[in-house]
């Protein structure tokens, strides 16, 4: 299932990104940022425990988040969105898959993973800011679900229609958080309208 954040500041500051002008550091600032509003929307969902404390003034049963928390970055555009998550989500342990698309058919092709060990029914967050043929975000998730993770969030600032399919076709219990839903892909499997090349945008490297 997805859910496409609809808010009026999330959906200025996705218009900044998007801007041929903006510059990389303010592309950084503003991946950052937008990662934080649609990861607020997204731990709505966490699940909580009772948990007793004393307050100045009396005994209490507050709650607090049950599972451990593990952020997953596909290198290297989902590194532009670490900081922000992380800084609502500080305790979180990380995790990295590099995958990238290759140049000519397309198709995901992976070339590292790191990842938490020994953890007992973590929650996982994939942070990658595009989502364009779904086929990285599925093979993080099958990279993921072989080492035993099964509880998958998918964190997208921008995704395309037939990513989101592919993904809840192969994958139907992970849900994704989107900024935007845009439009369709064009010849070359690019987001349109987008933003371009989010590691590229991010990194400066064209
Ligand atoms: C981009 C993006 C996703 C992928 C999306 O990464 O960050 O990982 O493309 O495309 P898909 O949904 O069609 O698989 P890219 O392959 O450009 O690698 P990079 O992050 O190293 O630049
Ligand atoms: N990867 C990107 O960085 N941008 C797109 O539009 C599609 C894949």
């Amino acid at each position: 299932m997805y859910h496409e954040i609809n808010h009026p500041f999330l959906t200025h500051k996705l218009t900044a990104l998007r801007d041929i002008n903006t510059s990389h550091k303010e592309f950084r600032e503003l991946a950052s940022e937008i990662t934080m509003l649609i990861c607020y929307e997204a731990l709505k969902n966490i699940e909580v425990e009772d948990y007793e404390i004393k307050t100045p003034m009396t005994a209490m049963t507050g709650k607090r988040v049950k599972n451990d928390i593990v952020v997953v970055p596909i290198l290297r555009a989902g590194v532009g969105m670490l900081d922000g998550i992380l800084s609502l989500v500080p305790n979180a342990r990380v995790g990295f898959l590099g995958i990238y698309r290759d140049h000519d058919t397309k198709l995901p092709v992976e070339y590292y993973s790191k990842l938490p060990e020994n953890l007992i029914n973590p929650l996982v967050f994939i942070i990658d800011p595009m989502l364009a043929t779904g086929g990285s975000v599925v093979a993080a998730i099958d990279m993921l679900k072989k080492q035993g993770y099964g509880n998958i969030v998918l964190i997208s600032i921008i995704s395309a229609p037939e990513g989101i399919k592919v993904v809840e076709d192969a994958h139907p219990d992970v849900q994704i958080f989107t900024g935007s839903v845009d439009e369709y892909l064009d010849d070359n499997k690019y987001i349109i309208p987008g933003l371009g090349d989010a590691g590229d945008r991010l990194y400066g490297t064209k």
